[in-house]
């Protein structure tokens, strides 16, 4: 076995704790998160299903009763994380934040299923977690598109997962900052502040969450309430692969999923309302002041991830990718380096994450193999330079962020091992 797929595995089982995986083993992030944990389950699936299932199963027992999934599950309460289980004050079995991220489970699993040969227990196990999917693609539905859009808003820039990302700068500067906001971050003493989001927009993060909790998170007063509601076009698309994802495993179960189906369809109609014909790209949408959001980031192109039959959008699309940062080293900046938004450090603001160039790789698969064949090799070598850090410099790959993270581990496992 390879050193470093040695070294993978062994990052992950460092990081475990009972029945489930931080994303990192320093203090930074000392809960487990929503997509870390789906991504996390595809690495272990490729030494340990069981872990891989147990990882789901942890996730899912903290879901909520009216089906979603919380961002993060405070197993351990004492720690010095900022905003704990009390700041949010709420849970269902687990305490957890009170909102959610990218729907990424079902697509992991079906990966995961496709691969490996289930014991009947595992059958089991997997046919449950299947029905809690279910309700939380129904939840997004339900409560995140209550005008039947087809397309899902958020209520935080956190449920994206690219929390600071330029995308959110227009919608956030709108956000006004609660009087007399107390609280301590503890982020920014652990790693360089140059690398973490700046102290306003912490503060607008808190107020929005305030919000939240002081709407005590009913879903459908928040939706017209929260100050943030933004239709994404990179969650979007992570949905609306999932949904597709959700409906094939669900038909292996027996299971009904007739709503998801007729949502796919009106998803598939209707996001491309977010193509900018004349310039070949799409753009996202701020719900609470009603604009349209124009940021290069490397998250528009999770649409290839969601297979769209167009060969004409997809063409232009990676067309575009290709001159996204061809003149760096690495890719992908979070961010078209030419942008005025660009950071080369700044967490979501154009560092390359490895989960977003896994994205773009499984959507290119099909669509363009040169190319996607082109961009595993660019990541594997980043990984194998840089080591399995959070996020990394698109100009030299210097490795940034919390060390030993556990899906640029995984997801080093699954470029290196999966056969396709
Ligand atoms: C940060 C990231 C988010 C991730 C979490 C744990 O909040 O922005 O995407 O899930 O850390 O790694």
């Amino acid at each position: 076995m390879s050193n470093l797929i040695n070294k993978a595995q062994k990052t992950l089982l460092g990081n475990r704790r009972k029945g489930y995986t931080l994303p990192t083993n320093n203090k930074l992030y000392p809960a487990q998160w929503n997509w870390d944990s789906a991504f996390i389950a595809l690495g272990y699936s490729y030494f340990n299903l069981n872990y891989a299932i147990k990882e789901i199963t942890t996730l899912l027992d903290g879901q909520w009763k009216d089906g979603m999934v919380p961002h993060i599950l405070f197993h351990n309460p004492n720690t010095n994380y900022y905003p704990n289980y009390t700041a949010w004050n709420c849970g269902n079995k687990i305490r957890s934040s009170g909102i959610t991220q990218p729907p990424i489970l079902a697509t992991i699993l079906k990966l995961i299923l496709d691969k490996n040969k289930i014991s009947n227990k595992q059958i089991k196990e997997i046919k449950k977690i299947v029905k809690k999917i279910i309700r939380f693609h129904e939840w997004f539905i339900k409560f995140r598109d209550p005008k039947k859009t087809g397309l899902v808003s958020i209520l935080h820039p956190w449920e994206s997962g690219y929390d600071n990302s330029p995308i959110w700068d227009k919608p956030m500067e709108k956000v006004t900052i609660e009087k007399n906001l107390k609280y301590k971050r503890a982020d920014n003493k652990l790693i360089k502040p140059d690398q973490r989001p700046l102290n306003i927009d912490y503060d607008r993060y808190v107020s929005i969450k305030n919000n939240l909790r002081k709407n005590k998170y009913n879903p459908k007063e928040i939706f017209k309430s929260s100050l943030f509601n933004v239709v994404d076009v990179g969650f979007n698309s992570l949905f609306l692969k999932a949904n597709k994802d959700l409906i094939q495993i669900s038909n292996k179960f027996n299971l009904e999923t007739s709503k998801i189906s007729d949502y796919v369809k009106v998803t598939e109609k209707n996001i491309l309302k977010l193509y900018d014909k004349k310039k070949g790209i799409f753009f996202s949408k701020d719900i609470r002041n009603n604009k349209k959001i124009y940021i290069p980031s490397i998250t528009n192109y999770f649409i290839l991830f969601a297979d769209l039959n167009n060969n004409l959008i997809n063409n232009k699309l990676i067309k575009n990718l290709k001159n996204h940062n061809k003149n760096d080293k690495y890719f992908f900046s979070t961010i078209k380096p030419s942008h005025n938004s660009f950071e080369e450090n700044r967490y979501w603001r154009g560092p390359v994450w490895i989960n977003c160039n896994w994205f773009i790789y499984q959507g290119l698969k099909n669509k363009d193999l040169k190319f996607s064949n082109y961009v595993k090799k660019k990541t594997i070598k980043l990984l194998e330079k840089s080591k399995f850090y959070e996020y990394f410099s698109c100009k030299n790959g210097q490795p940034m962020g919390a060390k030993n993270f556990s899906w640029s581990a995984s997801l080093y496992l699954d470029f290196k091992i999966s056969p396709n």
